[in-house]
C-alpha cells in the first residue's frame, strides 16, 4: 500500500507527510506517481475544490483502497454526502480531515477569484451565526486546522488494512 495525495497550499500534504511517517508507507505527490504500480493499493489524499477532490480523476484507474479529502471546514462543505456522491467514491471508506488556508491576498489566479466570490455571498448573509463568522475570518485571514490527533480514524483503518 501507498499513499498519493494532491495538495496546493500545503496543508493535505502535511497530512501525508505524517500518515507516512506514522505507517512507514511511501508517499507520492500525484504527479510524481511512478508509472509501474498500477495494481499497489492506494490511499488517496486530496484537497477539495467546489466539492471535488483535486486529483482524484488522474488516479481513478488506479487500485484505490481510501480517499482522505481535506477543506477548511470543521466538516466537508458542502457535505459529506454530496462530496461522496459528487467524486464518484460511495463504498470507498471516506475520511474527511480538517485542513488550513493561506489568507485571501496570498492567493492567486482563479482559486482567489472563487475564493472572493464566495466571502463576498458569505458577508451578504444576514443569518450570519459563529459558524459564518469564523469562516468569514478564516478566509481573510488564513488557518491552520492540520492536527495529528484528526489522523486517528485513518491510522486504525491502515493498521486494520495495510
Ligand atoms: C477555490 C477554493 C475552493 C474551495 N472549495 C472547498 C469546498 O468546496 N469544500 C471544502 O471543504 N473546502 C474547500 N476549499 C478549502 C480547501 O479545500 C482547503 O483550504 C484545503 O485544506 C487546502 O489544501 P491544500 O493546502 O493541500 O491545497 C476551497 C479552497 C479554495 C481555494
Amino acid at each position: 500500500m501507498i499513499i498519493v495525495y494532491e495538495s496546493k497550499t500545503g496543508f493535505t500534504k502535511k497530512y501525508a507527510d505524517m500518515l507516512a511517517q506514522k505507517t512507514k508507507l511511501k508517499a507520492y505527490r500525484v504527479k510524481e506517481l511512478p508509472k509501474d504500480i498500477k495494481d499497489e493499493e492506494i490511499i488517496f489524499l486530496g484537497w477539495i475544490k467546489a466539492g471535488k477532490i483535486q486529483g482524484l480523476g488522474k488516479v481513478k484507474k488506479h487500485n484505490i483502497k481510501a480517499v482522505c479529502a481535506s477543506g477548511t471546514a470543521r466538516n466537508a462543505e458542502p457535505d459529506e454526502e454530496t462530496v461522496i456522491a459528487r467524486n464518484k467514491i460511495k463504498g470507498i471508506p471516506f475520511f474527511y480531515l480538517r485542513g488550513g488556508c493561506l489568507p485571501l491576498k496570498e492567493l492567486q489566479g482563479m482559486d482567489k477569484i472563487l475564493l472572493s466570490m464566495f466571502l463576498k455571498m458569505l458577508k451578504s448573509r444576514k443569518d450570519k451565526d459563529a459558524k459564518i463568522e469564523e469562516a468569514i475570518s478564516n478566509i481573510e485571514n488564513g488557518f491552520d486546522g492540520v492536527r495529528e490527533e484528526n489522523l486517528e480514524p485513518v491510522l486504525q483503518w491502515v493498521s486494520k488494512n495495510k
